[in-house]
């Protein structure tokens, strides 16, 4: 653990209570309505130092804390991706912190294309595994033997188990797939997205694998879920853009958020 990451705890802790926190959520384009969800205390990145700075609009950066369905959760409203800096661990400190806090359970939400035919615009998907497509791997420097980190389920099966079940109790489709990450920040070619396909993966994504990456290096248990924001490219003719992926965010942004909120006290 950085001693940055400790200093940064002890400030936030100063500001939000020594109560330690239990689960850390980060959100994903579009997705920012699950902070406002929470009765906490919302502390903008820019004074948390060593934060990332995300600029890619449709992410609110501030830190979140305090209870969500009786849970003390940190809610990160931004997260800072490979694209914006070419960095793989940007999202380490914020990690860290988060297991500085108490915390020792990562939730990631992310937006992402499907690739299934049977999973259009608007569903939402568990990752149930991932390929790293962009070949990247965020712990490339690090020097400790704890690099050598297993992946094998990196996406706990007890908290997919309760997702599904959530899922199931309010009355939510939940899919369950095998994410691609992309490094963006273009979108696929027609061409990468059938190489994708191949390979196995349901939908593809400019985020989450890195960080899932580091929270296992940092011995988090962590689940992860998609929502659907257009179906890849080749797939269908709905357009694909930044702009299609805020719009269409919020359709599925409700169902996760039934979901999560059912899950929570069961993790
Ligand atoms: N590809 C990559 N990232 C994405 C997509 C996509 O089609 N949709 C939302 N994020």
């Amino acid at each position: 653990m950085s001693r940055n990451a400790e200093e940064l705890a002890n400030k936030i802790r100063a500001i939000v209570g020594p109560a330690p926190v239990s689960i850390g959520i980060i959100l994903g384009s579009g997705l920012g309505h699950l902070a406002g969800a929470v009765e906490g205390i919302a502390i903008p990145y820019d004074e948390l130092e060593g934060f990332p700075h995300p600029k890619v609009s449709g992410h609110n950066p501030n830190l979140v804390i305090g209870n969500l369905e009786g849970v003390r959760v940190a809610v990160f409203g931004g997260r800072a991706h490979y694209y914006e800096s070419g960095r793989g661990d940007a999202m380490l400190l914020p990690l860290e912190v988060l297991k500085a806090l108490g915390g020792d359970t990562m939730i990631a939400t992310n937006s992402a294309g499907s690739m299934v035919p049977d999973m259009p615009t608007g569903s939402i998907m568990c990752l149930s595994d991932h390929i790293n497509f962009s070949g990247l791997n965020p712990l490339i420097g690090t020097q400790t033997d704890a690099r050598f980190v297993p992946m094998k389920d990196c996406y706990d099966p007890k908290m997919r188990e309760i997702l599904i079940q959530s899922a199931l109790d309010v009355k939510v489709k939940l899919h369950s797939g095998i994410y691609a990450w992309y490094s963006g920040p273009s979108f696929e070619t027609v061409a990468e997205i059938k190489a994708i396909r191949m390979l196995g993966a349901d939908a593809v994504g400019m985020s989450t694998v890195p960080e899932v990456i580091l929270a296992r290096f940092l011995g988090l248990r962590c689940a992860a879920i998609s929502t659907i924001t257009n179906m890849a490219a080749g797939m269908s003719n709905e357009s694909i853009s930044h702009e299609h992926t805020k719009a269409m965010a919020p359709l599925g942004a409700a169902k996760l958020e039934k979901v999560l909120r059912a899950a929570l006290p069961h993790f």
